[in-house]
């Protein structure tokens, strides 16, 4: 057993309750190598923010849990090394899928783990969820559970349309499971194509396709009905067209990929909404650039100038994310 605390990691518990009462959300960047770890903890120090690393399912798979916690660690020590006296960095198991997968984060490190059980029967979910809950607890590790489901796949849960959350329902679960925050679905999905381009509208200016906005409605039931809850936001990348374009022009083939606007993003963070999960940008941050640079420079087979800029990259988009989305920059 292995407490996250020697790691020089934090839980959730404090950074949500002050997220909540600040207006702002905590950015959880999702990770799965070197670069991109390098990008998120640059970025966190310059802009003075919390931060959440998150590794998913595929993330352990493609790069080994043990290997990822390590690094985990030498983020810390890295933030500290770049000039942050007390970095606040949680280590988040996105999208656990067990208890088992739970357990073997919490034994091994991580301070905080989601147990995902929004496609299982409401029961179902509930019961899954305390049971990681209560053994987490036992170790000062916070949970993130989910009702509702995104649109798209959640990992391997696929649904072909989202269900949003009913606020009816979530004074019970989060009664009944003890979990610290809860992932709700009110539009957003997973990956580089949110909406179809028949849910969209055409921007007459750019030709750019426009998505439906966020169910604000709903968001507002569930504050309504857990004042001052931390909620979490899944799904939440804005895919920024300028690298969609970059990607397209040096070979790519991207057709109609579609995010959530920032000032959509914007809004929720001033809202319960505590902490905004995003992956997708940051891979086509990194797809762009190493794109470009292979184009440009077709000779190179240095895997640093090409991974180099990709890593500049993904460290001006996580800064923009933290200034001029989420709100949590100067909060160290
Ligand atoms: O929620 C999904 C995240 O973007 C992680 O995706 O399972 O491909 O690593 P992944
Ligand atoms: P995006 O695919 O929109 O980046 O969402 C990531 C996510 O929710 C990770 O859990
Ligand atoms: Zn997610």
């Amino acid at each position: 057993m292995i407490s996250y605390k020697t790691l020089g990691l934090v839980n959730t518990r404090e950074m949500f309750a002050k997220a909540v009462k600040g207006g702002y959300a905590i950015p959880a960047f999702n990770f799965n190598n070197m670069e991109q770890l390098q990008a998120i903890v640059m970025a966190a120090v310059e802009t003075k923010s919390p931060v959440i690393l998150q590794v998913s399912k595929g993330a352990r798979d493609y790069a080994n849990q043990t290997l990822l916690r390590y690094m985990a660690e030498g983020a810390v020590g890295y933030a500290k090394e770049l000039g942050c006296e007390k970095p606040e960095i949680v280590l988040h198991l996105d999208h656990g899928d067990s208890f088992e997968t739970c357990k073997s984060c919490i034994d091994m490190g991580f301070s905080s783990v989601m147990i995902d059980g929004s496609h299982l029967p409401y029961e179902e979910n509930v019961a899954l969820t305390k049971k990681v809950v209560e053994y987490a607890h036992q170790f000062d590790v916070t949970v993130e559970g989910e009702l509702g489901v995104l649109a798209g796949v959640e990992d391997e849960v696929s649904s072909e349309e989202s269900h949003y959350t009913k606020p009816e329902e979530v004074v019970d679960f989060v009664t009944k499971t003890g979990c610290d925050s809860l992932a709700i679905s009110i539009g957003t999905s997973h990956g580089a194509y949110k909406f179809t381009p028949e849910q969209c509208t055409v921007d007459p200016e750019t030709g750019r396709l426009l998505p439906p906005p966020l169910a604000f409605d709903v968001l507002a039931a569930i504050e309504e009905q857990l004042p001052g809850f931390p909620i979490v936001l899944h799904g939440s990348s804005s895919v920024p067209q300028d690298d969609v374009d970059t990607i397209n022009k040096y070979g790519g083939k991207l057709v109609a990929a579609v995010g959530i606007p920032e000032e959509q993003l914007r809004k929720a963070s001033k809202s319960a909404v505590c902490k905004i999960n995003i992956d997708s940008d940051s891979r086509l941050a990194m797809t762009a650039a190493v794109r470009k640079t292979l184009a440009e420079k077709p000779g190179e087979f240095d895997p640093r100038k090409y991974l180099g800029p990709a890593r500049e990259s993904m460290k001006q988009l996580y800064m923009h994310k933290i200034i001029n989305v989420l709100g949590s920059n100067d909060k160290l």
